[in-house]
């Protein structure tokens, strides 16, 4: 008998729900602001040893919007993780609880230290599960890091109170949530420490980049040592503080920012309320429009959260559309000319990755202090990795037609999924 469905879909030759050039989603914008923005700063100054100039500017200000004492920009997010888990003197026989699904450079610089990533599970947005949490405090537990994965925040008021009532420091890897609030409180204000990536398509982007944050002096003062040696040691670590004779070498690494990144980064800093406003009116249509549909799971937000909209992922539900793979859903959505859908790659369980099966070729100290995880594991996380479709939020005005035509794209697909189950 022959079948008859509600539309062609474009993997079956029918008409592309978006017929535009690729990509429709490009960041930062290249405004105007940050081409001038640049090429001032590449007259003024392309290398900065101290506090000062647009470091200076930049710190202060990204300081002040999170209400904390001390700023520290770096040339990356992993350099700035890696600052922040040396100025907690994490090391040997330590143990941090730490995401399993995270960007892996959240965890990898902690392997510098020898102190031991005890993974955990996620709750339903993707984010570490803070009953998890509680199970693997042990009498070795220094720290618990978190990531607000894909911008939505973690819930911030369980963990903070398990971290308060053990007595363990709390480090937040904010890479993904510039500018997110947890009952009204931003992201990177809860940590003892908390961390941004300004690269690529982060929020606020330098190209590439990383700052840090903190209230506490001497955290502080360790991670000007470990990687911003000579002129801003000292200026900045008292003549009479313990370390300050170590100021010419520091702890011998280079972890410098550029200042043409920051000078983009700068400006995109400059937009940020501006561009939350409109990916979290953006977001709220996505899942307005696609609430209830059958063969997605949308993220589950309470009103206690303001998430940034990093990306917005939705979690495929095969179980709905008769065991359709999702393979072969994504095909038909890329076909649609949905170019943006994207299923997250290297951002996976870590417990899938070579270096945390057997770190010991790599690190030698874990064959002093063993771990190895292994696939199956962390049943939640794998499930989300496998079945995770994202979608970039847009930021500015001008781009609701796009969200308008991803919004229609997947629902074509979603409406027409019988013509896919044909496929073998
Ligand atoms: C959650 C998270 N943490 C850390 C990083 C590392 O930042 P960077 O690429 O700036 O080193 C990233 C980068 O994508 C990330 O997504």
């Amino acid at each position: 008998m022959k079948k008859h469905f509600k539309e062609k879909l474009a993997l079956f030759g029918g008409s592309k729900t978006v017929n535009l050039p690729s990509p429709r989603f490009v960041w930062p914008p290249i405004t105007k602001n940050i081409e001038k923005a640049t090429l001032q700063q590449l007259h003024r100054s392309i290398s900065i040893y101290d506090r000062s100039g647009i470091f200076l500017e930049f710190e202060s200000k990204f300081a002040k919007y999170y209400g904390r004492k001390y700023a520290l920009l770096c040339n990356s997010g992993t350099t700035a993780i890696h600052s922040m888990y040396v100025a907690t003197r994490l090391k040997e026989g330590d143990e941090v609880i730490c995401p399993v699904y995270t960007f892996f450079a959240t965890v990898t610089p902690l392997l510098f230290t020898g102190a031991k990533p005890i993974l955990c599970d996620i709750d339903e947005n993707g984010n570490i599960d803070p009953k998890e949490i509680e199970k693997k405090i042990t009498k070795r537990t220094k720290a618990v890091v978190v990531t607000h994965m894909w911008g939505i925040p973690c819930q911030m008021d369980k963990i903070v109170y398990f971290c308060k009532r053990h007595k363990l420091l709390l480090l937040e890897d904010c890479s993904h949530a510039h500018g997110a609030r947890y009952k009204n409180h931003l992201v990177g204000s809860f940590g003892d420490i908390a961390v941004w990536s300004l690269q690529g398509p982060k929020i606020v982007s330098g190209g590439e980049g990383g700052i840090l944050l903190t209230d506490n002096k001497e955290f502080y003062y360790r991670t000007l040592l470990l990687g911003h040696y000579n002129k801003r040691c000292q200026q900045e670590i008292p003549k009479n503080h313990k370390f300050y004779k170590y100021s010419v070498t520091g702890m011998g690494l280079k972890y410098r920012a550029h200042p043409l990144a920051v000078a983009i980064a700068l400006e995109c800093l400059k937009n940020l309320d501006k561009w939350l406003q409109v990916k979290r009116n953006f977001a709220s249509k996505i899942i307005d429009k696609l609430k209830g549909c059958k063969g997605i799971k949308l993220p589950d937000l309470s009103k206690e959260i303001e998430p940034s909209w990093y990306a917005l992922v939705f979690k495929y539900k095969k179980d709905e559309l008769e065991n359709l793979p999702i393979e072969i859903f994504y095909k038909a959505l890329i076909a649609e000319g949905l170019a943006e859908f994207d299923r997250p790659g290297s951002t996976c369980p870590l417990n899938l990755l070579p270096l945390f099966k057997n770190p010991s070729p790599l690190f030698p100290i874990y064959k002093k202090h063993p771990f190895s995880y292994k696939k199956g594991d962390f049943p939640k996380a794998e499930d989300f990795y496998k079945n995770a479709i994202k979608i970039p939020v847009w930021a500015l005005k001008k781009d609701e037609k796009n969200v308008n035509l991803y919004i229609k794209g997947i629902k074509k697909v979603l409406n027409n999924y019988k013509s896919l189950l044909l496929i073998k």
